[in-house]
C-alpha cells in the first residue's frame, strides 16, 4: 500500500487513480494523520500539493515521524516544499504563481546514489512537457539533496536526496497535462517503492463479497435504498451477491422519478438481477408535501425529509418480518436464513469520502445534494459502504463485471430531488407528466443518434412561462421545454454539449408535436461554471 498524504490539493484524489492504474493500492489520508495511529505499514509516502503556502501560519503540516518511517517519499508541488521545510531547505514565494505548460529538463543524478535521475525518471529521456500549479518554489536545496530536474524559471523543479530515497517534483504528475506523469508515479511506487501490482477489479469484488460476509455474519440481514442510478445498483448487486435474500432494497416512487422508472427498476432488480426489492409508492404523499413550493432549497428539503420518513417505515416493516421470522425459523437450518437487520447499505464512492475525511471540512455549499446520509441519525443501523474506495469508473467497471447490463452501467446520473428540480414553477402531477414526456423523447433521440455515451449528462427543464405558437390556424398559448446537455469530468466544471442540428430539429420536432401543453424548446448554451448543471 502508498500512503497518500492530503493537503487539499484539487488533485490529490488523481494520485490514487494513478496509483490504482498502476494496480498499487493507495490510501489517501489527511496530512494531519498520525503515523503510530496507521492500521497498516505503507511501502511508501506520497505527500500531495496544496493550495497553501508553508509558511503561513495555518498551513498544514505532516507528523515529522514519516521522514522517519524508513520508506520511499515523493513530495508534490506543497509536498515538495513541506520535505524541504522540515528537511531545512529555503522556500520563497515566487515573484508571480506559475500556472501551465513547462518543459521539464531532467539531470543526471549523483553517480553511484540510488536515488538520482535513473529511478524516479528512468527511461524517460532527458526532457519532458510538465504541468506547474504553484505560488511558492525552492529557492535553495535543503540539506543532501541535488538537482535532478530543472525548468527555465524553477532552478530546482525536481531534486533527489543524495543517500535516502526521498524525491521532491514540483511539478503535477498526476494530472493529464503531465504526459508522461503517469510513468513518474509508476517509477515511484514500482520501481523505488517495490510495490505489488496485483490490485484488480476481480480481485476487489472476491475481497469484498468475503469481508461483507464476514461482517454480516450468517444470520445478519441488510437494507438499502435503491434509486436506479449506477451507484446504488452496483451496491444492491454486489450485496445480493454476497448474502443473497438476506438484503433487501427499497425503492421509494417520490412522484418526480422519470417515465416508468419505477415499475423499469423493479423489473431489473427483481427479475434481471435478482435482487430482493420493494417498491413503495409515495407519490401523492410527496407530491402534497410539495404543492405550491417554488424555492428549490425548500423542494430538496421536503424531498429529503420525506424520503427519510417513508424509508424508515418500510424498513420497520422489514424489521418486523426479520424478527418474527427469526422466531418461527426453530431448526437450525431456519435460524441460518433469518436475523435481524442491523446494517444500512449506502453506495457512498471514494470522491464522497475524500470530501469528508478531508483536513479542510468540506467545501462551500452551492446547493445542497440531497444524499441517504440523514437517515443514520435515527435508526439504529450500522452502515455498510462496499463502494467507498471506488471511483465512478471503477464503480462502472465492477457493475459490469457483476453482469449489470451497459445501458443501465453507463446512465448519465440523476439527482435525488429528481424532476422537482427541473421543474421551475411548482411541482404539479400534470407537470411531471409533461416533463416526463418531453425528457423521455429526448434521451430516445440522444440514444438513436449514438450520442449518449459522449455526453455525461442531458435531461428537459420545464420552464414556468408561456410563449406564444401557432397549430393549424388557431393561436396556442403554452409552456417552454429547455432542453441541457454537458460534457464534464467531474461535474465541477462542464461544457455545454454541441449538437448535431439535424439531432436537435428532430427532438423538438417530436416534442412539440407529441407532448401536450409545450409549442416551444430552446437549447442552454450556457457553462459552469457561470451556470450550474440544473437550473435549481
Ligand atoms: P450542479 O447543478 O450543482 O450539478 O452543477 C452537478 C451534478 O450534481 C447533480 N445534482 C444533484 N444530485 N441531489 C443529487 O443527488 C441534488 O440535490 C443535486 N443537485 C444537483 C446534478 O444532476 C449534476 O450531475
Amino acid at each position: 500500500t502508498i500512503l497518500i498524504l492530503d493537503f487539499g490539493s484539487q488533485y490529490s484524489h488523481l494520485i490514487t487513480r494513478r496509483c490504482r492504474e498502476h494496480q498499487v493500492y493507495a490510501e489517501l489520508l489527511p496530512c494531519t494523520t498520525k503515523l503510530d495511529e496507521l492500521n497498516f505499514k505503507p511501502k511508501g509516502v506520497i505527500l500531495s500539493g496544496s493550495p497553501y503556502s508553508v509558511y503561513h501560519p495555518d498551513s498544514p503540516h505532516v507528523d515529522p515521524a514519516v521522514f522517519d518511517l524508513g520508506v520511499p517519499i515523493l513530495g508534490i508541488c506543497y509536498g515538495l516544499q513541506e520535505m524541504a521545510w522540515n528537511l531545512k531547505g529555503e522556500v520563497t514565494q515566487s515573484d508571480h504563481r506559475e500556472y501551465g505548460f513547462a518543459q521539464l529538463q531532467i539531470k543526471r543524478g549523483i553517480e553511484g546514489t540510488s536515488t538520482g535521475v535513473d529511478a524516479l525518471f528512468e527511461g524517460l529521456g532527458d526532457e519532458m512537457q510538465v504541468w506547474m500549479s504553484h505560488g511558492d518554489q525552492l529557492a535553495a536545496m535543503p540539506q543532501d539533496f541535488h538537482v535532478v530536474g530543472l525548468t527555465n524559471t524553477a532552478p530546482f523543479a525536481a531534486i533527489a536526496h543524495n543517500s535516502k530515497p526521498f524525491y521532491g517534483i514540483q511539478f503535477h504528475p498526476e494530472v493529464t497535462h503531465s504526459p508522461r506523469g503517469k510513468e513518474v508515479i509508476g517509477r515511484f511506487i514500482v520501481n523505488i517503492c517495490k510495490c505489488r501490482t496485483d490490485w484488480t477489479m476481480s480481485g476487489f469484488i472476491d475481497k469484498e463479497i468475503e469481508r461483507i460476509r464476514e461482517i454480516c455474519g450468517p444470520t445478519g440481514r441488510v437494507i438499502g435504498a435503491v434509486s436506479g442510478g449506477v451507484d446504488s445498483t452496483v451496491a444492491a448487486k454486489l450485496m445480493h451477491t454476497a448474502i443473497g435474500d438476506r438484503f433487501h432494497a427499497i425503492m421509494v416512487d417520490n412522484g418526480v422519478l422519470r417515465l416508468n422508472e419505477a415499475t423499469k427498476v423493479n423489473t431489473m432488480l427483481n427479475k434481471d438481477l435478482g435482487v430482493n426489492l420493494t417498491v413503495v409508492d409515495a407519490s401523492s404523499l410527496f407530491l402534497s408535501r410539495l404543492e405550491g413550493v417554488e424555492d428549490p432549497e425548500q423542494k430538496r428539503k421536503i424531498i429529503g425529509n420525506t424520503f427519510i420518513n417513508i424509508f424508515e417505515e418500510e424498513a420497520a416493516k422489514i424489521e418486523a418480518m426479520a424478527e418474527e421470522e427469526e422466531e418461527e425459523g426453530g431448526t437450525q437450518e431456519g435460524k441460518e436464513k433469518k436475523g435481524k437487520v442491523e446494517w444500512l447499505l449506502q453506495g457512498t464512492l471514494y470522491p464522497d469520502v475524500i470530501e469528508s475525511i478531508s483536513f479542510k471540512g468540506p467545501s462551500a455549499t452551492i446547493k445542497t445534494h440531497h444524499n441517504v446520509g440523514g437517515l443514520l441519525k435515527d435508526m439504529k443501523l450500522k452502515l455498510i459502504e462496499p463502494l467507498r474506495e471506488l471511483f465512478k469508473d471503477e464503480v462502472r467497471s465492477l457493475g459490469r463485471l457483476l453482469g449489470i447490463p451497459a445501458p443501465l452501467v453507463n446512465r448519465h446520473p440523476f439527482p435525488g430531488p429528481g424532476l422537482a428540480i427541473r421543474i421551475l414553477g411548482p411541482v404539479t402531477r400534470e407537470q411531471v407528466k409533461i416533463l416526463q414526456l418531453a425528457d423521455e423523447i429526448y434521451i430516445e433521440e440522444i440514444r438513436r443518434a449514438g450520442l449518449y455515451d459522449e455526453i455525461s449528462q442531458a435531461f428537459a427543464v420545464l420552464l414556468p412561462v408561456k410563449a406564444v405558437g401557432v397549430m393549424g390556424d388557431a393561436r396556442t398559448y403554452e409552456q417552454v421545454i429547455a432542453l441541457r446537455a454537458v460534457q464534464s469530468e467531474d461535474f465541477m466544471t462542464a461544457d455545454w454539449y454541441v449538437f448535431p442540428a439535424d439531432v436537435l430539429r428532430r427532438i423538438s420536432s417530436r416534442i412539440t408535436n407529441e407532448v401536450k401543453g409545450i409549442n416551444r424548446v430552446t437549447y442552454d448554451i450556457s457553462s459552469k461554471p457561470p451556470a450550474t448543471v440544473e437550473w435549481l
